[in-house]
This record gives structure tokens, C-alpha cells and sequence, in this order.
């Protein structure tokens, strides 16, 4: 399998309980490899851009909303299958459905409040990583 490159956001609810340490763990105990990361916050406006493809969707308020309440840390993550790796690592959207050991299952609070965010395939982790990381920020 290919060296990929996929986005992962810790979100607001996890970087307010002092879990990004213990989520970039679980990344590099998987052998992925944090090859960007920053701590930033987002404006409504801004997470509603990065989530546009859900903008149809009931819960899109709300989510922009959350995304934009406390800092999150956006991250790079390289590794042999990377994009797949991660979603395994994440765990199932909804906590209640994600295998033990996930981050999700670990440290979720509920659907919405699910502490990660990974692209889900190539072509959106190539969109997602240019949204928030320019090349000279990639150090593999
Ligand atoms: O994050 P993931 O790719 O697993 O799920 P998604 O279907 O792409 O949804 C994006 C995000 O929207 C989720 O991670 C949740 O934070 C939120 N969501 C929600 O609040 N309620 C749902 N029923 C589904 C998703
Ligand atoms: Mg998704």
C-alpha cells in the first residue's frame, strides 16, 4: 500500500479536556506520523466552509457552531495507508457504535462531540489538507 497523507482535526471537545497528547498517541502508536500540526481557532464561518459538503444536512448548525466554541488542533498524518489507518483508529462517527480501543469509543461524549475528525478518502484528504496547511508546512 502507498505512503498517504490524510487531515485529522482533535476537536473542541477533546482539546477541552486536555486529551491531544493522549489522541496523537493512538495516531503514532498506529505508526502514523504527525508531519503537521497547529492549534487554532475556528470562526463559524470558517468551520461552516470546511464541513460545506454537510451543509444540507440537520445537524450542519450545530456543527459549525461546536467546531468554532474552543481551539482544535489540525494535523497532517502520514503513513502506509494513512487515510484508512486513521478511520480505524477514530472509531465509528457515533461512539456508541465504535470499536473498543477507537478514539472515539474512548473519549467521545456523543455523535456531534465525537473528539476527531479524519478525511475519508484521497481526493478530500488532498482538499482538506490545503485548506488549513500550505506545502512548506508538510515536513515528512
Ligand atoms: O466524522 P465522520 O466522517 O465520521 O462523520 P460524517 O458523517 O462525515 O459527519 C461529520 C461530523 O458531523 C461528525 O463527525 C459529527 O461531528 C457530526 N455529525 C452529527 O453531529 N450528527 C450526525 N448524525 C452525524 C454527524
Ligand atoms: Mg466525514
Amino acid at each position: 500500500m502507498a505512503t498517504e497523507r490524510t487531515l485529522s482535526i482533535i476537536k473542541p471537545d477533546a482539546t477541552k479536556r486536555n486529551l491531544t497528547g493522549k489522541i496523537n498517541a493512538k495516531f503514532e502508536d498506529a505508526g502514523l506520523r504527525i508531519i503537521a500540526q497547529k492549534r487554532i481557532q475556528l470562526t463559524k464561518a470558517q468551520a461552516g466552509q470546511f464541513y460545506a459538503v454537510h451543509a444540507e444536512r440537520p445537524f450542519y448548525d450545530e456543527l459549525c457552531e461546536f467546531m468554532a466554541s474552543e481551539p482544535v488542533v489540525v494535523q497532517v498524518l502520514e503513513g502506509e495507508g494513512a487515510i484508512l489507518k486513521n478511520r480505524e483508529v477514530m472509531g465509528a462517527t457515533n461512539p456508541a457504535d465504535a470499536a473498543p480501543g477507537t478514539i472515539r469509543a474512548e473519549f467521545a461524549e456523543s455523535v456531534g462531540e465525537n473528539s476527531v475528525h479524519g478525511s475519508d478518502a484521497p481526493e478530500t484528504a488532498k482538499e482538506e489538507i490545503a485548506f488549513f496547511f500550505s506545502g512548506l508546512e508538510l515536513v515528512g
